[in-house]
């Protein structure tokens, strides 16, 4: 294998942090912040001009204050008067090959019409719309019309159930849900209907659930229900756009945390959108001829921001994808990328796992010339699996951009930004934080450490992309990120900086999971696991797994009189996967007698993890029961036997 270096220049060297131009802009932005944030504003178009670029009162930023603009403008209208108009703004492609490009006059039209609907149904700007649509066009659609209309949206991924349904429409208190018949997973039909049917039961704020057809289903079809394509078929296709100020909501998405309950991110417009509009343009460099494939599901941040509004923003023509990376057949990425003539994909680290496991062969045997750019995120990638990523799909001829940031942040923080210039890059590493950034390792007492220590990855200054707060609840908000670390945002993640001044990611210092990519609390598991009948005690802690970066294992005690068995452990899955998703699948469940804890009654999910990973075990002087650790490392020495 070739050493991943990009530009085939022997004699590249590593462009330090010093030397390059990110160095350059950073030092700029710092003589003048407010003139480089308000130029990175300019590219938007806003209805109003700002009074002030930035109003910050720790911990709560104001980005551009006083101006006034429309997200779904920015993506639509401005380029209904270039050469965009009629030029593809979606591909669509569908689980069963099925296959729609929608032009961006197109896109306009169907976002205004829905837009009028939902108006005609009494929301106005700030109510709340839940949206639970599997990736179909209506999904983006939907939101774009809450865009224009100032509604709020909230988008529940279509892997969710009933229960985070319930959790996150009584939070939000949304009027609305739009959802599908069913959506299409790995050949089998998923019941959206029927899970919103048992959510709507407990959720008394929801007036009307609007149903998109996508499956077929039989479906039950209260009073309350109507279908999506008799409220947008007689709407006029022009639906004026709401002025919102730069920081009204523009929508909330929930995500796991280190509590039981999930917590409303809430983003606002201005400086949300000028974030990503401009970490685009530097990371992705987009291009008008650009064919821009980013394979997350839009019901995670990824999709949020590089799925629904940056791209459109650029005016890219962009790939959106229904199903999974493997099914029918281990190919559908290579397969898009060939048939659409994809230029930059951007995807994760366990779906490049996956297919790593299927051999050269199959990504060999497509055409995967078109691409320029590679993109990954959501998890720390493994070097081989970089390396595999530059050399069989990038045929050594591709950048790979390793992206961090986070639901949070709104948009990326650190990655190599070819819009700037390419330097030498460290497969593991995602290179520097953007321009504006500033990161900073700290230690547990929030003083800057060494470099090459690893520490707490925070953040030192605000950036327009900052979540506004945590809907209804701006004291979470103050604890969670502003407390940890004097005047920093903490990020949760462990990092260290190298001597050439490259940021590496180590992942999570908190009790978050990262299953697939995908964020999960242990403690929201717990939760669902001792909500179960037979179930008493939980502790959820993870293994590291090759293909999907970690996986869930779960400690349980059973209530007085229950038996532990096999069929007890099944039935207790599909119960998880009920209430909380198909991604909470447990891989391993454990039936123990007790749980470690410390002697204030705290689960150490640590020692747990030590043990699943058969690491060293620290310090156990705080335990309450040392037993009950020689009884699990028992128990797992027991059953690890018996496989
Ligand atoms: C957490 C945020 C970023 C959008 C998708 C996930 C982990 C994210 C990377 C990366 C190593 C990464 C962090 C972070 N993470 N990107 N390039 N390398 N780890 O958003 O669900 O809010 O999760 O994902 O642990 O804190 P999210």
């Amino acid at each position: 294998m070739n050493d991943p270096q990009f530009g085939k220049d022997e004699n590249q060297e590593i462009i330090s942090l010093e030397g390059s131009k990110i160095k350059k802009i950073k030092d700029e932005v710092q003589k003048n912040p407010n003139q480089f944030w308000s130029d990175c504003a300019k590219n938007l178009v806003w209805f109003k001009e700002w009074e002030q670029v930035l109003d910050w009162k720790y911990p709560f930023a104001k980005w551009f204050r006083g101006g006034k603009l429309n997200a779904a403008y920015n993506c639509l209208d401005k380029h209904l008067t270039t050469n965009k108009k009629n030029q593809a703004a979606i591909i669509w492609e569908g689980e069963d090959g099925k296959s729609v490009t929608i032009t961006y006059s197109q896109l306009f039209r169907r976002v205004n019409q829905l837009a009028n609907a939902f108006k005609k149904m009494g929301i106005e700007k700030g109510d709340r719309i839940t949206i639970y649509l599997p990736m179909i066009p209506e999904l983006p659609i939907s939101m774009l019309a809450c865009a224009r209309i100032g509604a709020i949206h909230s988008v529940i991924f279509s892997g969710f159930s009933s229960q985070s349904i319930i959790d996150r429409v009584n939070d939000a208190k949304s009027k609305i849900i739009v959802t599908a018949d069913g959506g299409y997973r790995r050949g089998k039909i998923v019941p959206l209907k029927r899970i919103v049917d048992e959510a709507v039961k407990h959720t008394p704020s929801i007036e009307k659930v609007i149903v998109v057809k996508r499956t077929y289903e039989d479906i039950i079809t209260g009073e309350n229900d109507v279908w999506y394509e008799n409220i947008v078929n007689r709407e006029s296709s022009f639906c004026p756009s709401e002025w919102m100020e730069s920081n009204d909501p523009l929508f909330i998405l929930y995500t796991s945390g280190t509590t039981g309950k999930p917590k409303g991110v809430v983003h606002g417009n201005g400086g949300y959108l000028t974030h990503l509009y401009n970490s685009a343009k530097w990371v992705f460099n987009f291009d008008p001829t650009d064919i821009f494939f980013c394979t997350a599901d839009i019901g995670w941040i990824t999709g949020h921001s590089y799925v629904v509004y940056a791209p459109l923003m650029h005016g890219v023509t962009e790939v959106i994808y229904e199903g999974a990376p493997d099914f029918p057949s281990p190919d559908q990425y290579w397969k898009i990328v060939e048939k659409n003539g994809v230029t930059i994909l951007y995807t994760t680290p366990t779906a490049l796992r996956s297919y790593m496991r299927y051999g050269n062969e199959i990504p060999n045997s497509y055409d995967l010339s078109s691409l320029r750019l590679l993109g990954t995120v959501g998890e720390p990638i493994n070097p081989e699996v970089w390396k595999w990523y530059f050399n069989v799909i990038g045929k050594n001829n591709c950048p790979i951009i390793d992206t961090w940031w986070q639901t949070e942040t709104g948009g990326i923080m650190i990655s190599m930004c070819p819009g700037i210039e390419n330097i030498k890059m460290k497969p593991g590493s995602g290179s520097f934080s953007l321009p504006g950034i500033e990161i900073e390792i700290v230690d547990d007492k929030g003083s800057r450490i060494k470099d090459d220590k690893k520490g707490y990855l925070t953040i030192k200054k605000p950036w327009p992309g900052m979540l506004l707060s945590l809907w209804n609840n701006n004291e979470r908000y103050k604890k969670t990120y502003w407390e940890k670390v004097d005047n920093s945002f903490f990020a949760g993640d462990f990092a260290y900086i190298d001597k050439d001044k490259y940021i590496w990611i180590l992942g999570r210092a908190d009790d978050v999971l990262k299953v697939s990519g995908h964020r999960l609390g242990t403690i929201e598991l717990e939760s669902a696991f001792v909500s179960h009948p037979s179930i008493s005690e939980a502790a959820v802690t993870s293994r590291s797994d090759e293909i999907k970066g970690e996986t869930i294992i779960a400690f349980l005690v059973l209530k007085k009189g229950i038996e532990s068995s096999q069929h007890l452990s099944i039935e207790v899955n599909e119960y998880i996967k009920r209430t909380i998703g198909p991604i909470a699948s447990a891989e391993k469940i454990f039936f123990v007698n007790k749980l470690p804890k410390t002697r204030s009654g705290k689960i150490m999910r640590r020692l747990l993890k030590s043990i699943v990973n058969k690491e060293t075990i620290g310090d156990i002087s705080t335990l309450e029961d040392e037993a009950s650790i020689e009884e699990i490392t028992h128990e797992l020495d027991a059953i690890n036997k018996q496989i």
